[in-house]
């Protein structure tokens, strides 16, 4: 695993594939994939082995067979035109850029991109995924092994505002929302309304209400549509870059040094201020 060199060619070969990403996710209607494909190589994050994440191993033959994994080879081969395009961009940059590009073109909140993730053919052991046929405890277990939290839960099964589960590829059938191809907060209004027919709710989804931490979420999202798309860009963000520090890029490193320019401006003034106060204070006492 090395790291890609992120200079400015690195740079421009991201803008122009976001660019590529939007006109062939929006031409081919599969955000909804794009978005599953990104979370899938994402979601097997451990942070107490530091393994998983994303960085591009769900393109190795054992991890796309993997059951949770069933139908994500359409995503891969997807990605891979543009990959043949922009060979320098590392999968795992590519594969989260498709998942940032599929939330924004559907309409969903604009998601900080970071590049500079490091490509890695080791796949985890199959089961780190979440089970949707399991319940509260199964879902804290999962995302806090990735070290996500509660409000990270709630607000990235948000995600199923898109797309629908396929029988052949889950067991599971339908939309969860009347607009999959819409990214908005009709998932938590769907959630508090109860069963829909002809829409989805998996074991897993039914959780965020049994449990009330979950479920505070559940109810602010349904009735405030901003602060979910706040917190799911902070919690997408954070998905996206499990077991990845970014490298601090040139806008980062000139706003550290900044900041310590400021600091120590804010030091000298202050030293200047003790000094002048002083002179006059002394003089002060001299004239009494
Ligand atoms: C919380 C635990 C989760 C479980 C148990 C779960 C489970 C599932 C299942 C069973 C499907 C149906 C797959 C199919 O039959 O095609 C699905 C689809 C999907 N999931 Fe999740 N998911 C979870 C979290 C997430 C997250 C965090 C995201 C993204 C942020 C996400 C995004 C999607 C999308 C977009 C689809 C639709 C894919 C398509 O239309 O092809 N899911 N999920």
């Amino acid at each position: 695993m090395v790291a890609p060199v992120v200079d400015a060619e690195y740079l421009k070969q991201i803008e122009k594939a976001r660019r590529d990403l939007r006109a062939f996710i929006s031409f081919k209607n599969c955000a909804p994939i794009m978005l599953r494909l990104a979370w899938h190589d994402a979601g097997t994050y451990d942070t107490k082995t530091n393994t998983g994440g994303p960085n591009g191993s769900i393109r190795s033959e054992e991890e796309y067979m993997h059951g949770a994994n069933n139908g994500l080879k359409i995503a891969i081969d997807f990605c891979e035109e543009v990959k043949a395009k922009y060979p320098k961009i590392t999968y795992a940059d590519l594969y989260q850029l498709s998942g940032v590009v599929a939330v924004e073109v559907t309409g969903g909140p604009t998601i900080d991109f970071v590049p500079g993730r490091k490509d890695s053919l080791i796949s985890p052991r199959e089961g780190r995924l979440p089970d949707a046929k399991q319940g509260v405890k199964h879902l804290r277990d999962v995302f806090y092994r990735m070290g996500l939290n509660d409000k990270d839960i709630v607000a990235l099964s948000g995600g199923h505002t898109l797309g629908k589960a396929h029988p052949e590829r889950s067991g599971f059938a339908g939309p969860w929302t009347e607009e999959p191809l819409k990214f908005d907060n009709s998932y938590f209004v769907e959630m508090l309304k109860g069963e829909t027919e002809g829409l989805l709710k998996l074991p897993t989804d039914k959780a965020l209400l049994e449990d009330p931490e979950f479920r505070h979420y559940v109810e602010l999202y349904a009735k405030d549509e901003d602060a979910f798309f706040k917190d799911y860009a902070v919690s997408h963000k954070k998905l996206s870059e499990l077991g990845f520090t970014p490298k601090s890029s040139g806008s980062k490193t000139e706003a550290k040094t900044s900041t310590v320019l400021s600091h120590s401006a804010v030091g000298v003034a202050v030293a200047a201020a003790v000094v002048v106060l002083s002179y006059f204070y002394e003089a002060h006492r001299r004239i009494k």
